[in-house]
C-alpha cells in the first residue's frame, strides 16, 4: 500500500492520493466539530475501505459516543486491524495501541500511547485532541495544559491546523486560570480561522470564570454564524445560557434548554449532561421545571449501564431522581457499585471513591432528603474534581452542596460556603443573592441587605 501524508505532513497508509486527501478533510472535520464528520469518514472509507487511520478514527469516534452499544463495533475495528499489524506504519500501530488501551478502559495507558505518538509526531493533531479531551474528562487540568504546551515547539502559523492548536492551548490555559493569555490565544485562533468552535469555547470559559457574562454572551453570539450547525453548537448554546442565568435572564436560559431538548440528538450523552446541568441550575434559581425532568429521565433511561464516565453518571442520576424514579435511581446506584468492583480502570476507581457517595448524595438531594444529601456530598467538595469535566461544569455540584446545606439544618455551613464562594468570585450576582438569603437565615440582617445591594449593583439594577 502506498505511503502518503496528511495536511500536517505525517505519513499514513492510503490506497490513493484522493483517499489520503479525503482523510485529511475528515481529520480536520474532527478538529473543527464539523457537522458532516461522519459523512466525511464514510467518504474516506468508500474511497479506501482498508485505510488504517480511517478505521482507527472510526474506532475512536465510536468510543467518543460514550454508549455501551458502540463498544462492540469499536472492538471489532481493533481486532481486524490487529491482524494487519505487521503492515502498519509505526504511528498507525501506536494509534491502534491507544485504541486497544481505551477499549480496556485503561485511561493511563491510552494517554501514555497518545503521548508517545506526540513524542515522535508532535503535530499529530488527532492524538493531541484525543488526549486533550481525555485529560478534560479526567479532571486533570494541569496535564490538559501541559500536554499542548509540550508540543508547542513544533507548531507555527504556517501550518494549516495551527488555529486548532491555539484553540486547545487556550482552553488548557483557561482551565489552569491563565485567563488573559488564554483569551488572547483563542482570539488569535479565531482571527486565523473563524470556524474554530473550540476557540470560541475557550473564550466563553474565560469570560464565564471571570463573571464577565455580558462580554461572554456577546462573544458567543458574535461567532454564532460560524458554530450554529457544528457538533459543539449545543454546548456553546449551553454556555450562552449559563451567562443568561448569571445575568438574571432565566427565561432566556430556559428557551435555550427547550431548544436543546427539541433536538433530534437530545439523547446524546454530552447533550443530556448539558440539559440536566442547565435545568438543575434553573431550578436552583426557582424556575419551575415543568415536565422537563421526566423528559430528561426518559432521554437518560438507557444510559444506566454505560458507566463510561462518572461525570456523565452523576447527571443521569440527577435526572432519574428528579423525575421521582427512586427505584431506577437505586438500581442505577447498585449498578455503579457493581461496575466499580468488577473492573479496575481509572473510571471504576473514581466511581468507588467519589462516584458512589456523589450519586448517593445527589439521589437524596433530588428526593428531598437534604440532610442526608449534605452529609454525603459535603466531604466531596475537593474530590469532585476527579470525575472530570470543566470547572464551569463541575460548579453545578458545588451549587447543589450549598443548596443541600441551606435546605437542611446546616444554615451556618451554607453561609460559610457562600462567603467562600463570593470571595472567590465577587462579581457573581447570583452568589451575592444566595449569600444575602443565608445571612438573613442566620439573623445577620444588615449584612444581608449589603449583599443584596451588591447583587443589584452587579446586575446594573
Ligand atoms: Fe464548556
Amino acid at each position: 500500500m502506498p505511503v502518503l501524508t496528511n495536511p500536517m505532513a505525517l505519513e499514513l497508509t492510503a490506497s490513493s492520493a484522493a483517499a489520503a486527501e479525503s482523510f485529511g478533510a475528515c481529520e480536520e472535520g474532527y478538529l473543527a466539530f464539523a457537522p458532516d464528520l461522519m459523512e466525511r469518514l464514510k467518504e474516506v472509507l468508500t474511497l479506501d475501505p482498508g485505510m488504517p487511520m480511517a478505521r482507527i478514527l472510526r474506532g475512536y469516534l465510536l468510543l467518543l459516543g460514550r454508549r455501551r452499544e458502540y463498544v462492540g463495533a469499536a472492538a471489532r475495528v481493533a481486532e481486524a486491524l490487529e491482524e494487519e499489524r505487521a503492515m502498519l506504519l509505526p504511528r498507525e500501530a501506536q494509534h491502534l495501541d491507544a485504541l486497544d488501551a481505551w477499549l480496556k478502559g485503561d485511561t493511563e495507558a491510552t494517554l501514555a500511547r497518545w503521548e508517545e505518538i506526540l513524542h515522535e509526531c508532535p503535530t499529530d493533531a488527532l492524538a493531541l485532541k484525543l488526549a486533550h479531551f481525555s485529560y478534560l474528562y479526567a479532571g486533570r487540568a494541569r496535564e490538559l495544559r501541559d500536554s499542548i504546551n509540550r508540543v508547542a515547539y513544533a507548531w507555527n502559523s504556517e501550518q494549516p491546523w495551527y488555529a486548532y492548536f491555539l484553540g486547545m492551548q487556550a482552553f488548557g490555559l483557561e482551565e489552569t486560570g491563565e485567563y488573559a493569555r488564554a483569551q488572547r490565544l483563542a482570539e488569535e485562533a479565531l482571527e486565523r480561522n473563524a470556524v474554530e468552535p473550540w476557540a470560541v469555547h475557550a473564550v466563553a470559559h474565560c469570560l464565564e470564570m471571570q463573571d464577565r457574562w455580558e462580554e461572554g454572551r456577546a462573544a458567543i453570539e458574535r461567532h454564532r454564524p460560524n458554530w450554529s450547525t457544528c457538533n459543539l453548537a449545543n454546548h456553546l448554546a449551553w454556555h450562552s445560557a449559563l451567562m443568561c442565568i448569571d445575568a438574571g435572564d432565566e427565561r432566556g436560559a430556559l428557551s435555550t434548554l427547550d431548544a436543546a431538548l427539541a433536538r433530534d440528538d437530545a439523547d446524546m450523552p454530552p447533550h443530556i449532561v448539558d440539559s440536566v446541568a442547565l435545568l438543575q441550575r434553573l431550578e436552583l434559581c426557582g424556575v419551575d421545571p415543568g415536565g422537563r425532568w421526566t423528559q430528561l429521565a426518559d432521554l437518560s433511561d438507557e444510559r444506566d449501564r454505560d458507566h463510561s464516565l462518572v461525570f456523565f453518571d452523576a447527571h443521569y442520576m440527577l435526572a432519574y431522581a428528579a423525575a421521582g424514579r427512586e427505584e431506577k435511581a437505586r438500581d442505577f446506584l447498585a449498578s455503579l457499585e457493581a461496575y466499580s468492583r468488577a473492573v479496575d480502570t481509572a473510571n471504576a476507581r473514581v466511581a468507588r471513591t467519589v462516584g458512589l457517595p456523589l450519586l448517593g448524595g445527589l439521589m437524596d438531594y433530588k428526593l428531598g432528603r437534604f440532610g442526608e444529601a449534605y452529609t454525603k456530598l459535603s466531604p466531596l467538595r475537593y474530590e469532585i474534581v476527579h470525575i472530570g469535566g470543566s470547572h464551569a461544569q463541575r460548579d453545578l455540584f458545588q451549587q447543589v452542596i450549598i443548596d443541600a446545606a441551606a435546605r437542611s439544618a446546616n444554615s451556618r455551613d451554607a453561609l460559610m460556603l457562600l462567603s467562600e464562594r463570593t470571595q472567590a468570585s465577587p462579581g457573581n450576582a447570583l452568589s451575592q443573592v444566595r449569600l444575602a438569603d443565608a445571612l438573613e437565615e442566620c439573623g445577620l440582617v444588615d449584612s444581608a441587605e449589603q449583599a443584596r445591594v451588591r447583587a443589584a449593583g452587579l446586575l446594573g439594577s
